[in-house]
C-alpha cells in the first residue's frame, strides 16, 4: 500500500506516517511518500493507493501537490474524485 500526503506546515504528513504505522503494525506493507514528489506514471505500479492532505484557499491541494493531482485527473490515472481524499482542514472552511 502506498499512502501519499500533500501538507505545507507537516499535519498531513504527521498524519500519513502515523496511519502507516497502524497499518504496518497489523502486518501489512505500507510506504509514504509525499505527493510533491510523486510522479503520475509511478502510479501504475500501485495496488493501493491512499490520499492523505490539507486543502488550501478554496479547498485546494498545496502547490507543490497540485502538480500531481492535475496530473492524476487528466491521465485518469485514479479511480475517485476530489471529495473521496482524506483531507484534514481546519472548521472554519465550509467547502
Ligand atoms: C491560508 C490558509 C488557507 C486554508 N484553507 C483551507 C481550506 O480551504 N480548507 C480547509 O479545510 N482548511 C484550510 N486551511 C487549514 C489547513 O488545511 C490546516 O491548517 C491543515 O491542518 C494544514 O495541514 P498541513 O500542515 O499538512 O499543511 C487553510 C489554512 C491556511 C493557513
Amino acid at each position: 500500500m502506498l499512502i501519499l500526503f500533500g501538507t505545507v506546515t507537516g499535519n498531513a504528513e504527521s498524519l500519513a506516517q502515523r496511519t502507516a504505522e497502524v497499518i504496518a503494525r497489523r502486518g501489512f506493507d505500507v510506504r509514504v511518500k509525499d505527493m510533491a514528489h510523486y510522479t503520475v506514471d509511478a502510479l501504475s505500479q500501485e495496488s493501493c493507493v491512499v490520499i492523505i492532505t490539507s486543502t488550501y484557499g478554496n479547498g485546494e491541494p498545496p502547490d507543490d501537490a497540485a502538480p500531481f493531482w492535475a496530473g492524476s485527473r487528466a491521465k485518469r490515472r485514479l479511480e475517485f474524485t476530489w471529495d473521496k481524499i482524506f483531507r484534514p482542514g481546519a472548521g472554519q472552511f465550509h467547502l
